[in-house]
């Protein structure tokens, strides 16, 4: 079971392995948005993981598209609904840069 630690929040809690990263961030009740509801088509759920992106579900072939179209993508970069939970704790920082379409 990881521990998610919120920037810039500060908040940490612990998740399920296995479940998506913005389920754990909304189930503890932080503001993300996710206007497709986790489909990987609208991009608002655009985070930046700084810690643990290795124990993190890799970046698929939707997810990959959809950050291609993203302002301010960098190299820790993840849709926080396509991002399914390890055994390693997260550090994650919530971005509020909205869809970038
Ligand atoms: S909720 Fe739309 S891409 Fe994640």
């Amino acid at each position: 079971m990881p521990f998610i630690t919120v920037q810039p929040s500060g908040n940490r809690f612990e998740a399920a392995t296995g479940s998506s990263l913005l389920a754990a961030l909304l189930a503890a009740g932080e503001p993300i948005p996710h206007k497709c509801e986790g489909k990987a088509q609208c991009g608002s759920c655009h985070v930046f993981v700084h810690e643990g992106r290795k124990s993190i579900s890799k970046i698929g072939a939707a997810e990959n598209e959809r950050l291609d179209t993203i302002v301010g993508v960098g190299s820790k970069s993840r849709l926080a609904c396509q991002s399914i939970l390890g055994a390693e704790d997260v550090t994650v920082e919530l971005l509020g840069f909205g869809s970038g379409l």
